[in-house]
């Protein structure tokens, strides 16, 4: 049941004032973010171009949380050495960017990192079965990447919650993520579905509300009753 286990937020970058971007990480260490989450873009597997290692590094001196890394590219596998170097804890990789993903996960744990595999919304979760027992982290896209502030798809409430029993029947230490369109008004139906750990960008880094507010909205909405 959802109460037994700890739900973490992992606040994406994407959405951070970039004039601000220490502080605003350093926000986010401070109101209890489980880990940093970076998302890199190449402008080919999804349309928009990002950052890359120099940001990571830049975060790296500005927090000790962990750092996770969301390849958003083709061939991620070229990206692993510079992000080590540049103080990734976790490269998440997706199943859609790799047709040998066994490979590229062992090749994330060889450079002494966790792996993750991600997939989208229309990919079926059989498609990382093969490799779950080898990964640290499973991410399933509640949105279709490439973008902030979009809108949480709910038919993938079904997805996560069939994730959750593969899990636990078939690899209970992996961690279940969910990202795209989190938000306090639906981050408890994540969580009650299964997911541990919940990426928020836009519910994190915006305009209206302190990081402080809005990551203990989170909070309090994983709480509820
Ligand atoms: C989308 C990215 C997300 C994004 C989430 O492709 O992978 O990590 O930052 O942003 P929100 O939480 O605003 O949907
Ligand atoms: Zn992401």
């Amino acid at each position: 049941m959802a109460f037994e286990r700890t739900v973490r937020i992992a606040p994406s970058i994407l959405s951070v004032d970039f004039a601000r971007l220490g502080e605003q990480v350093e926000e986010a260490e401070a109101a209890g973010a489980g880990c940093i989450h970076i998302d890199v873009m190449d402008g080919q597997f999804v349309p928009q171009i990002t950052f890359g290692p120099v940001v990571v590094e830049a975060i790296r001196d500005r927090v000790d949380i962990p750092l996770e890394i969301h390849v958003m590219t083709l061939q991620p596998e070229r990206h692993i050495e510079h992000l080590s170097e540049a103080g990734a804890n976790r490269i998440i990789v997706h199943a859609e960017a790799c047709p040998h993903a066994h490979r590229v996960v062992q090749q994330i744990k060889d450079a002494g990192l966790e792996a993750g595999l991600a997939i989208n919304p229309a990919t079926p979760l059989s498609a990382t079965e093969e490799v779950l027992a080898d990964v640290d982290q499973l991410l399933v896209m509640t949105v279709n990447p490439g973008y902030g502030g979009q809108s949480f798809i709910d038919s993938m409430l079904g997805k996560i919650g069939r994730a959750r029993k593969m899990i636990d029947e078939y690899a209970p230490d992996v961690v279940l993520e969910v990202d795209g369109g989190v938000k306090a008004d639906n981050a408890k139906a994540a969580a009650d579905a299964g997911a541990t750990l919940l990426v928020a960008g836009s519910a994190v880094f915006n305009h209206a509300h302190s990081v402080a507010d809005s990551m203990s909205a989170l909070f309090r909405a994983i709480a509820s009753e």
